[in-house]
């Protein structure tokens, strides 16, 4: 269901004693909104975060999970254990993941898969580098990387879908992309997702916006017509900013 979200990605940030510190001031801060909260904590501190903040409105995400159900996979995490201590939602598909830990778009259809196997939401990351935009192959590479990571769903799966688009370009480098540039984008992936699964599910799929979202243009970004709110990264490991930026709508 098609809804606004601001989600933190605290990447490899925070140990357990920051995480408090940060969760319990997030908490305490957070203003009464419709708007989602999502913090993604490490995997070593998704427990404590989900003892913190139940009930008290904040969705708890991992960043990542295995394929597989188990198995000999040294240092990964299955479906199974994040359901288990209460996490339901999963990132998937983020670009320093595709980067750094050569996730493929088949790799990471596999992994969604899984995710939805167990009834898990997935916040599912994509997006063009810079050389592509240069190109003017943007449009070319984010429809490939949804076609061969999410067009094989049917549209039942898409209730436990939620689009991510983050520019490598923009990812950490304070250069955001333009509100335009990102309604630009945000439009296309609800066009073409239209085009393959029906208006019902392209109008009421959450597309949300990452990319170097700040306090200063979240605002913005967020009133475009098909930016549904945004994947923060940076800006999310400080309470003042994070909630600045929820409070961007
Ligand atoms: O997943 C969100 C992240 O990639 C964006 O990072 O620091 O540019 O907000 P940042």
């Amino acid at each position: 269901m098609r809804k606004n979200i601001v989600a933190g990605n605290w990447k490899m940030h925070k140990t357990q004693k920051e995480t408090v510190a940060l969760l319990e001031e997030i908490i305490a801060k957070k203003p009464n909104t419709s708007t989602e909260i999502i913090v993604a904590p490490t995997f070593v501190n998704l427990s404590k975060a989900v003892e913190i903040t139940n009930g008290n409105g904040i969705t708890v995400a991992a960043q990542n999970m295995h394929q597989a159900e188990g198995g000999a996979f040294t240092g990964e995490i299955a479906a199974s254990m994040l359901t288990d201590i209460g996490v339901n939602t999963v990132i998937l598909g983020h670009s320093e993941r595709r980067a750094y830990f050569h996730e493929t778009d088949a790799l990471l259809a596999s992994k969604v898969n899984t995710a939805l196997k167990h009834e898990m939401r997935v916040i599912f990351c994509f997006g063009e580098e810079l050389k592509d935009r240069q190109q003017n192959n943007h449009f070319n590479i984010v429809e490939y990387q949804l076609r061969d990571g999410l067009f094989h769903l049917e549209k039942k799966d898409w209730a436990n879908i939620v689009l991510a688009y983050e520019p490598v370009w923009a990812i950490g480098t304070g250069e955001t992309a333009s509100p335009e540039q990102a309604q630009e984008m945000h439009k296309f992936i609800r066009r073409l997702v239209e085009k393959v699964y029906g208006f019902d599910i392209a109008d009421n799929l959450t597309i949300l916006y990452g990319g170097s979202v700040k306090p200063d243009n979240a605002k913005e970004i967020f009133s475009k017509p098909d930016v549904d709110g945004g994947l923060i990264g940076g800006a999310a490991l400080k309470a003042n900013d994070f909630l600045a930026i929820v409070n961007g709508f």
